[in-house]
């Protein structure tokens, strides 16, 4: 089987992405699966890169071979191009390894359900919506499931700082976090305690996304359920992420603070365990959720409640990452994860 990997992209992410597709290749069993790997970098360029060391090195983007992923719906290739010489390379499946804008919010699976190519995950609409936190949160609503609350702001609200201000505080009390609605990995998400900091902090979200959700915070604990499945997905045991920044578990604590440690063994309140479960499998389902997805919490300190909090239907697979070591603790190893993946491409 050829499997084509994407990874790089031109998110905030890209990092984040260049760390997860080492694990995912390194767990592809060679034996099985000949492997393509596509690196797209911050511009948008797609580049075939010949070597994972490169990607361990930060130098595939060096690579001198063009790659060009047709929308034609009879090619199931790559075109390569190099010194102005096409080749064309099959392929049966793509594992697109990339988080956030143009990667995790649909726009590639658009591209892949042109060119009919079976891919890994979920599909165009759950993409779309896991990436957009307002509109998850508007679906997640119909569920039941409580959330924190919240105030969406659009880019034209914004000429009138001091309405948009009044509104969240007529709604909400401070800290609030502001958050661009598709964003990940924390870029772009700040804490605000006055109408200062919020005002600084919607500047901030705005320069990432048009539309701005505003929440309340909610104190408690961060916990995270992994889901794998096709149209009968299970969910792992939870984790929970104990934050080397206390304040926000930031871009910055996540991958390069090395105090930034997870649990998947956390003592949890009676009850809280089987509920987190069953509901993470309900919002993947509402979303239209396929293949995979990571749903976040947060468990409440003063109340033992459930808050849900986003889904990520391309978690990473970094080295810290919750995904992989959720499943590796209910007896899925890396390799038989993307065997699973993989094979739910082909629906
Ligand atoms: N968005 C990052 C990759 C995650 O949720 O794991
Ligand atoms: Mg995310």
């Amino acid at each position: 089987l050829t499997v084509a990997v994407l990874f790089g992209g031109q998110s905030s992410e890209h990092e984040v992405s260049c760390m997860s597709v080492v694990n995912i290749v390194s767990a592809m069993d060679k034996e099985k699966y000949d492997i393509h790997m596509i690196g797209i970098t911050k511009d948008g360029k797609w580049l075939l890169v010949d070597d994972l060391d490169k990607v361990k090195e930060d130098t595939w983007r060096e690579s001198d071979v063009q790659a060009i992923l047709s929308p034609d719906a009879e090619d199931h290739g790559i075109l390569c191009v190099k010194d102005g010489k096409l080749e064309r390379l099959h392929v049966d499946v793509v594992f697109p390894a990339l988080h956030g804008m143009y990667g995790e919010d649909g726009t590639v699976q658009g591209l892949l359900e042109l060119s009919r190519i079976p891919y890994v995950g979920c599909g165009v609409l759950a993409s779309a919506i896991s990436m957009d936190k307002v509109y998850t949160k508007q679906i997640v609503d119909t569920l039941g499931i409580r959330q924190a609350r919240y105030v969406v702001i659009r880019h034209t609200d914004l000429e009138d700082m001091a309405g948009c201000i009044a509104r969240v505080e007529e709604t909400l009390d401070y800290p609030v976090f502001v958050k661009p609605s598709k964003a990940g990995s924390s870029r772009g998400v700040t804490k605000a305690s006055d109408a200062a900091q919020l005002e600084e902090g919607l500047r901030e979200a705005i320069r990432h996304d048009s539309k701005i959700l505003v929440e309340e915070t909610i104190v408690g604990r961060e916990i995270e359920c992994a889901v794998l499945g096709g149209y009968d997905p299970k969910a792992s045991g939870v984790g929970e992420v104990l934050s080397a920044d206390s304040a926000l578990y930031s871009y910055e604590a996540k991958y390069f603070n090395a105090d930034s440690r997870t649990d998947i063994h956390p003592a949890f309140p009676k009850g809280v365990l089987d509920e987190v479960r069953d509901d993470a499998v309900r919002i993947f389902k509402a979303v239209d959720g396929y293949g995979l997805a990571r749903v976040d919490f947060f468990l409440e300190k003063d109340t033992n409640q459930v808050v849900f909090n986003e889904i990520n239907t391309l978690p990473g697979f970094t080295g810290i990452s919750m995904y992989p070591m959720l499943w590796a603790d209910k007896g899925v190893d890396a390799f038989t994860l993307i065997d699973t993946l993989i094979a739910q491409a082909f629906k």
